[in-house]
């Protein structure tokens, strides 16, 4: 992710800002400095219109009507299925499983290819820095049928140990499992390494990646990455909440059985025996989120208008000035690696809590997420049960950060000694 914006880049990324809606009202009487993107980022007028054109229209359930709106929206609808599929590289739609969000798609992967392929014994590999959606699932699985997990280490600068990752594989490994940028530590994971040297250990081995803080940041291409399935949530891509994605390579997902049961899934039921639809469908029980789907297209081809690497490029800018101006702090500790780094900025202080800092800062305007971040583990490697985090979006300027800092400043005047 190199190189550098043109002053007439720059300006035009300025300008994204205007087109978020929640951006220019205010917090606690302040002008709200969003850096909570991490955890949901805010959505731009494109996406909150086309949500509502969905519904304003032609709106009616899809795959099932013969009649008009149903036939159109059913076309909206699966020509973002094709969408998504061109924004990070598959190979056909058809790759494409829609699921209410990362969580749910680990999920899928976990109780539908897990509890057919795997058995006790078998050895799972996950990472120190994983969010707990890609922990909890391979536990319910483990305490399901005795499947075996084991850790890559993290280091101390916030990289993943990898050449533990070498000693960690064994015959009974079956599947790698993990974050491909870490929304506690904005560490990048070098994914096609780790994938390359995996597969050349045993090609049989399946790798599964979490990309939900990845495909915010920069271009992903899961063909190109090769990895067997590649998951993300839709709200932090600037969509609507319950919509996620479940990437999977098609004879993979082919050979996969359904996760749940329901409408829409199957070719014939009868009381005695049901059989289900080829991939993705088989994956899609029920009635979708429909207008979240559509929500969603509209997220990608603005992001795609703008281009992820402008955006990717824009973001290592603010990454560099907030790392600058918060190392002037006294008495913070800032976590993950120098290089190879999304922007998301952790930091601790010693002089008080994160929820306290928060708080404080919340009353300056400034939203950022304080806690745990959904990474335990990695928190009590560290020794900490909390760190304030500052993440950016496309949106992001110099001003939040110089905010930020302002009122961590006041707080350390508020709690410091
Ligand atoms: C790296 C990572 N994985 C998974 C998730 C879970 O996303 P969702 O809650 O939308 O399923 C998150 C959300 O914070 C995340 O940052």
């Amino acid at each position: 992710m190199a190189g550098k914006l043109s002053p007439i880049q720059q300006a035009t990324m300025a300008s994204f800002r205007n087109d978020f809606p929640v951006l220019s009202k205010t917090m606690n009487g302040k002008p709200v400095a969003f850096l909570d993107t991490g955890s949901s980022a805010q959505k731009p007028r494109a996406v909150i219109d086309a949500m509502k054109a969905a519904m304003d229209t032609e709106y009616a359930n899809i795959h099932r009507g013969l009649y008009q709106f149903s036939q159109v929206t059913t076309a909206k609808f699966e020509a973002v299925r094709a969408k998504v599929a061109d924004f990070i590289g598959a190979v056909s739609e058809k790759e494409i499983i829609f699921t209410r969000n990362a969580t749910e798609g680990i999920n899928l992967v976990a109780q539908s290819w897990g509890r057919a392929n795997l058995k006790a014994g078998d050895e799972v590999i996950i990472s120190g820095m994983e969010h707990h959606a890609n922990i909890v699932p391979w536990q319910l699985l483990r305490d399901q049928i005795g499947i075996v997990i084991k850790v890559i280490p993290v280091l101390q600068d916030g990289r993943l140990d990898l050449e533990s990752l070498e000693k960690l594989l064994s015959s009974k490994t079956k599947l790698v499992s993990f974050v491909h940028v870490s929304n506690a530590l904005g560490t990048i994971n070098p994914v096609s390494t780790i994938i390359k040297s995996v597969s050349a250990y045993n090609r049989n081995i399946r790798i599964l990646v979490d990309g939900s803080q990845a495909v915010v940041h920069g271009a992903v291409n899961v063909s190109a990455l090769g990895a067997d399935w590649y998951v993300f949530t839709g709200h932090k891509l600037y969509g609507p909440t319950g919509i996620g994605v479940l990437y999977g390579r098609y004879e993979l997902l082919q050979s996969m059985p359904p996760y749940q049961g329901g409408g829409d899934m199957i070719e014939r039921v009868t009381f005695e025996k049901t059989t289900y639809k080829d991939a993705p469908a088989r994956f899609e029980a029920g009635t979708p989120a429909i207008v979240e789907v559509l929500g969603l297209g509209a997220a990608i081809d603005y992001v795609a208008a703008i281009g992820m690497d402008n955006i990717a490029v824009r973001e290592q800018e603010l990454l560099a000035y907030g790392l600058e101006q918060l190392s002037g702090v006294p008495g913070l500790t800032l976590y993950g690696p120098a290089e190879n780094r999304a922007g998301i900025i952790s930091f601790t202080a010693d002089w008080g809590h994160p929820s306290d800092i928060a708080m404080v800062l919340d009353q300056c305007g400034v939203a950022v997420r304080s806690g745990h971040h959904c990474c335990q583990p990695l928190m009590d490697q560290f020794g900490i049960d909390a760190t304030i985090r500052a993440s950016f979006g496309l949106y992001t300027n110099e001003a939040d950060i110089d905010q930020l800092v302002q009122g961590i400043k006041k707080a350390r005047d508020l709690l410091g000694e």
